[in-house]
């Protein structure tokens, strides 16, 4: 994804180690069945976007063949027209965009320039875009930052969490005083914390062992008064547990465990594997300081200069759910813009792979995990039907939505049978957006070059990870599809703060 750097850095979205990902069979076989037997292969070539008025600018080269069907030869697949939207995010600084974005590390996430691409292109100030997948927030908080109203929504609560932490953030002067407040009370309740993390005094929930683990008993305490201190309701409190959630684990100084890296957490098996292959000592590490780094970090540039708002909920009543809350808020109730990155075939588990965040913020990992179950029961096409259907009551009629799709070239780990990339972006076109009436715009083709990218870290995997991403651009009129062909080739102004 964008702009990824073979550095490990601390804070960065990332591609998806093998360690992160479901051990569940893709979601997609089912989708792929359907491929090139249905009406698209019977369709004149001009007519693939379901239009042909507008000339396609740019061509691409024909695909090799469709995935072979069982009882059936492979068919030719067209190719998706090309959208000329040159992938500029690529070229950003890694951490290119609002200080907020790297707030807390988060699997899959994409840069903020490549939400900035799209922000800058077809909304305008006051416009809302909504993301119904939003993870850690990128889409919504970069459109905040760029003074649209961004609405952000994820069926997780520690996405929903970092979404809200961004895009509804407390005022300086809030998030200080609680500051001050608890660092008081710290100091006040300080021995029987201490005492807990030692196991010296009962009472209270038991500490998990893989959590004591992780920790320097003293550092212990201070995350387990944090934890029973914040109210996750109140926007200082989000804030600071977000901010908590950020700095939890990381292998260099500024983090309050080094027991893993801070990409996502490792499953407790390696955890004590590794603790006992190295002897593994927690250093301790003193919360409130590296917190009040963290902080002053955030605070570089400030509040987005547009409210935003956070939802909880499932992606497939997203729309119905932001219309409410823009209604709620007086604000204009029609989105310009959507920019998602729907959850892929080879899917993540984000409750298991944040297990030692979802613990420090009263979430249950394995609940995350099964409530996320919904889109890889059914096939993932299915799925991303009702997702787009769901939206169109929201949609403004010129509205713009992009869907950030990956290529991939491996079946749950392993190579596919023929050998093919499996291409989301033909998928979720012929089987989700075209049956519910969406217009194309074309295909933006973002080359992730495999030694950018964090799988690196993980040596044989590193071949395995996606390769290409595809953002298939939609629209729901023709206007919208002219505005999305047009929008390609405006200039972007790239400085980060913009000039005001
Ligand atoms: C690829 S991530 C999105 C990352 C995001 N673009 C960012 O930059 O942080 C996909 C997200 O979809 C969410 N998700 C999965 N199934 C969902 C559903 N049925 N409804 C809403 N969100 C869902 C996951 O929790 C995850 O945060």
């Amino acid at each position: 994804m964008g702009d990824r750097a073979p550095v490990l850095d601390e804070e960065r979205s990332v591609a998806i180690p093998a360690a992160a990902r479901s051990g569940a069979p893709r979601s997609g076989a089912g989708v792929r069945a359907g491929r090139g037997a249905g009406p698209a292969s019977a369709r004149p070539p001009g007519d693939r976007a379901g239009r042909g008025a507008l000339p396609v600018p740019r061509g691409v080269p024909p695909r090799r063949a469709t995935r072979p069907v069982p009882g059936q030869l492979p068919l030719p697949l067209e190719a998706l027209p090309v959208l000329p939207l040159e992938p500029e995010w690529q070229g950003r600084p890694r951490l290119w965009g609002h200080a907020y974005h790297p707030m807390c590390s988060y699997l899959a996430s994409f840069p903020a320039a490549l939400a900035h691409g799209f922000v800058a292109r077809y909304t305008r100030p006051g416009d809302v875009v909504l993301d119904p997948f939003s993870g850690r927030g990128t889409t919504p908080l970069q459109a905040c930052a760029e003074g649209r109203i961004g609405v952000g929504n994820d069926l997780s609560p520690l996405a929903h969490l970092l979404t809200a932490a961004k895009v509804e953030p407390p005022t300086a002067r809030a998030l200080e005083a609680r500051l001050a407040a608890l660092r008081i009370a710290w100091s006040r309740e300080a021995p029987a914390w201490d005492d807990r993390a030692a196991g010296l005094a009962g009472g209270g929930e038991p500490v998990p062992p893989d959590v004591a683990l992780a920790f320097h008993p003293r550092t212990l305490g201070q995350v387990l008064f944090v934890r029973s201190s914040l109210r996750l309701a109140d926007p200082a409190d989000r804030f600071l547990a977000a901010a908590v959630a950020g700095i939890l684990h990381g292998r260099r100084p500024g983090y309050l465990s080094g027991v893993m890296p801070n990409v996502f957490s490792m499953p407790p098996r390696y955890v004590r594997a590794y603790a006992a292959r190295t002897g593994f000592r927690p250093p301790e590490r003193e919360l409130f300081a590296l917190l009040a780094a963290k902080l002053h970090r955030l605070a570089r540039d400030g509040r987005p200069s547009a409210p935003g708002i956070a939802l909880f909920g499932d992606a497939r009543d997203a729309g119905a759910r932001a219309r409410a809350a823009l209604r709620g808020r007086a604000l204009p109730d029609r989105v310009r813009l959507v920019l998602a990155s729907p959850p892929y075939l080879r899917v993540v588990r984000y409750g298991s792979a944040n297990w030692l965040r979802a613990w420090f913020l009263g979430f249950s990992a394995a609940a995350i995990d099964a409530s996320l179950d919904a889109h890889r029961r059914g096939p993932y096409a299915a799925f991303l039907r009702e997702v787009l259907a769901g939206l169109r009551p929201v949609l403004a009629d010129d509205a713009v939505v992009a869907l950030v799709l990956g290529d991939v070239d491996a079946d749950g780990g392993r190579p596919t049978a023929d050998g093919l990339p499996i291409g989301l972006a033909d998928e979720v076109w012929e089987s989700a957006a075209r049956p519910e009436g969406y217009l194309l715009a074309g295909v933006v083709r973002d080359e992730v070059a495999a030694a950018r990218k964090v799988t690196k870290l993980w040596g044989a995997e590193a071949g395995r990870a996606t390769q290409v991403e595809r953002i298939l651009v939609l629209a729901v009129s023709e206007v919208g599809r002219r505005r999305a062909i047009a929008g390609a080739a405006v200039p972007v102004d790239w400085r980060w703060p913009p000039r005001r």
